[in-house]
């Protein structure tokens, strides 16, 4: 089981098309049948999403705006500070609404004419092979929920603020686009389940957790710190490791938690030869021996 499968609620899909979404019971919604409902709704738009037409649109209720708008202000302010020049260059050439939650096709629609990459609706888990596979194309799956109000800024699964705040600004940048395709190009390529979970890792410890020198200082890049209010605080007194593939291709992380291990690049070129480079050279033999090494 890859680890961050365990991080989306399941979802079931009854006869009558329907759909209903687990929710631990730590889950800050648990408790809440309205926002029950919304889950289960938001849910089915994606379960009953043709693929090839346009994804349907969320009828967000003015809470749930509320809840985007207070996260997006609270998160823009920190990205002056935390993010790197390319993400915030990016986050103006996207230009995402602030004061509401953009629909999905929507932030398809701003990405496309950008970097050509276009958004497909996910329920929730997306089988690894498919997440990663079609990035290669130029599509991201994207959760379409909203976390609960009661914790706008911290949320334990991926909601519409990661997705399109963490990663459609990272999207709209050439540079960081580049590396998504390639990622997709190196998960179409393996055919091991193994080969598959060392480069979803590197994955998670760059395009989602990644942290580099920019401008002299440490500054992140990855969505997962971008999209987190009480993360983006914290990471530049987490681990800091350098970038070193066999190390984020073995490393175990608790998805949790805030991450404590996280692997700085010294640039976005040294991003580009060592990650990029790794994308679009790896195959199963390569990846085997690397880990082989790594133990
Ligand atoms: N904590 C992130 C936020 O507040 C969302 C998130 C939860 C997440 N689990 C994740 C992001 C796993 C990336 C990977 O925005
Ligand atoms: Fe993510």
């Amino acid at each position: 089981m890859f680890e961050e499968a365990q991080y989306f609620a399941p979802t079931a899909t009854r006869d009558d098309g329907t759909v209903e979404v687990e929710l631990a019971a730590s889950h800050p919604g648990f408790a809440d049948p309205v926002y029950r409902a919304r889950r289960n709704a938001i849910a089915a738009l994606a379960v009953n999403h043709v693929p090839g037409s346009p994804i349907p649109t969320a009828e967000y209720t003015e809470q749930e705006h509320e809840v985007w708008a207070l996260v997006s202000q609270a998160l823009a302010a920190k990205h002056r500070t935390y993010a790197t020049a390319e993400y915030v260059e990016a986050t103006g050439r996207l230009g995402l609404p602030a004061e509401r939650i953009p629909q999905l096709q929507e932030v398809s629609d701003l990405l496309e004419p950008l970097t050509g990459f276009r958004y497909l609706p996910a329920a929730g888990l997306v089988p690894l092979r498919d997440f990663y596979g079609v990035l290669a194309d130029g599509f991201f799956h994207s959760t379409q929920y909203i976390r609960h109000h009661s914790t706008p800024l911290y949320t334990p699964e991926p909601d519409v603020i990661h997705e399109v705040i963490g990663h459609a600004n990272a999207l709209a940048s050439d540079r960081y686009s580049q590396l998504y395709r390639l990622a997709g190009g190196a998960a179409r390529r393996v055919e091991s389940k193994e080969a598959l979970e060392f480069i979803s890792k590197i994955f998670w410890f760059t395009l989602e957790f990644g942290v580099m020198t920019d401008q002299g200082e440490l500054r992140a890049y990855g969505a997962g710190i971008l999209s987190s209010y009480g993360e983006i605080e914290e990471f530049r007194g987490m681990d800091i490791r350098p970038l070193d593939l066999a190390a984020m291709g073995t490393t175990h992380y608790d998805i949790t938690k805030y991450q404590d291990v996280l692997f700085r690049a010294d640039s976005l070129e040294h991003l580009e030869d060592v990650v990029g480079g790794f994308w679009a050279t790896c195959d199963d033999e390569i990846i085997a021996k690397m880990a082989a090494e790594a133990h």
